[in-house]
């Protein structure tokens, strides 16, 4: 691993806490980059349909009539009425306002009226086509349509992803559990992305399940992945078949910059993170929890509990403690712990991460 020569500090404090970064961060890391806008099994059937934002903007899935699903603005193209509103199933998409009405493509097929318009011409009407992307049964858009694809962003990942977790296409959300923080997006990020302080904040994490000497988290594209031997299977709170395929007794994360990841629990069990922006000064965290089918599982909801009382309800504390910190007067960013071995015990993750973060407000 290159290691820097010297000391490389922290970034500044008003990277997290000024509010003009903040907006700055909208048109830039936010409106370029793959956000994660939810599940393909809320697109099961043509014409389904569900509204979402990224980067302040308002945006809609559907799936067409020929099963592709397409991402756009949601605005209509007349005099800007939003055009559809939560989820829901419909064959052609009609405005509320005064009824122009688009097919799943996002042409417009009519309107009241129009024809009386001289030289009104519908084929040049259509709704502003957002990137998307589904990537091992999630949907992601991208804002920028020059944006390169995501298998360049996070190479290897879908491969990878597939194979820790074999059964993940039909997989189904069973639970979100919703954890605000009074931090910084970026301070929560951070947080995730290394285990310096883990020995001393984690109990369960330390002594449980992973081995924490064999911790690391390194860039693979703009991935980090956290990889680690694990221990104690027969200690695990949940049965574990080890002779259910390759990966079955692993623990692996793929953390998508800027704001998702995928974590995978031994037994294959798919779990993931999703961070959304309240404010400069807060942001909520959806743990989301999965099963074949959407089946109703007692181990997952357990585990999920058990999630949010340990690691999460440990993190909240440290995240909170570090925003305040970075209001305080009396601080002066200090040096990563960079160690040119990597580890557990090193911040070279953040250095990826401050990277990325101070390329996210460059317009
Ligand atoms: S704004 Fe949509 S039909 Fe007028
Ligand atoms: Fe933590």
């Amino acid at each position: 691993m290159n290691a820097p020569a010297s000391p490389v500090l922290s970034l500044e404090a008003r990277y997290y806490t000024d509010p003009d970064i903040f907006k700055t961060e909208q048109d830039g890391v936010l409106a370029r980059t793959w956000q994660f806008a939810g599940h393909v099994s809320q697109l099961e059937n043509v014409g389904d349909y569900f509204a979402f934002s990224v980067a302040g903007q308002n945006l809609f899935c559907v799936r067409d009539k020929d099963g592709e699903i397409r991402t756009f603005y949601n605005v209509c193209q007349h005099r800007a009425h939003e055009l559809v509103e939560g989820a829901g199933n419909a064959k052609l998409l009609v405005c509320p306002y005064h009824a122009w009405t688009y097919d799943l493509t996002g042409a417009l097929r009519s309107g009241p009226n129009v024809k009386s318009v001289p030289g009104f011409d519908r084929t040049n009407i259509c709704l502003t086509p957002v990137r998307s992307e589904e990537f091992c049964g999630f949907i992601f858009v991208n804002l920028d349509s020059d944006a390169a694809c995501m298998d360049e962003w996070f190479p290897g990942v879908r491969r990878e992803l597939s194979d820790f977790v074999p059964q993940i296409k039909s997989l189904k959300p069973i639970q979100w559990v919703e954890v605000s923080e009074n931090c910084n997006w970026k301070v929560s990020i951070e947080n995730y992305s290394e285990c310096y302080h883990c020995q001393l904040n984690h109990p369960t994490f330390a002594t449980g399940v992973v081995k924490p000497e064999t911790y690391d988290i390194r860039p693979q594209g703009y991935c980090l992945r956290h990889t680690t031997e694990c221990q104690n299977l027969d200690a695990m709170s949940y049965p574990v078949d080890l002779d259910a395929n390759d990966f079955a007794g692993s623990y692996s994360s793929w953390f998508l910059w800027p704001l998702f990841s995928f974590q995978v629990y031994p037994g294959n069990v798919l779990n993931t993170y999703h961070w959304r922006l309240v404010d400069v000064d807060r942001v909520v965290v959806w743990r989301g929890w999965y099963t074949v089918n959407g089946e109703p599982s007692e181990t997952i909801r357990d585990l999920a509990r058990q999630d949010r009382e340990t690691t999460v309800e440990e993190d909240i504390h440290l995240v909170e403690s570090v925003h305040r910190g970075l209001k305080n007067r009396g601080y002066k960013p200090g040096p990563l712990v960079i160690d040119p071995r990597g580890g557990v015990a090193s911040e070279h993750s953040i250095l990826a991460l401050q990277q990325w973060m101070r390329e996210g407000v460059e317009l």
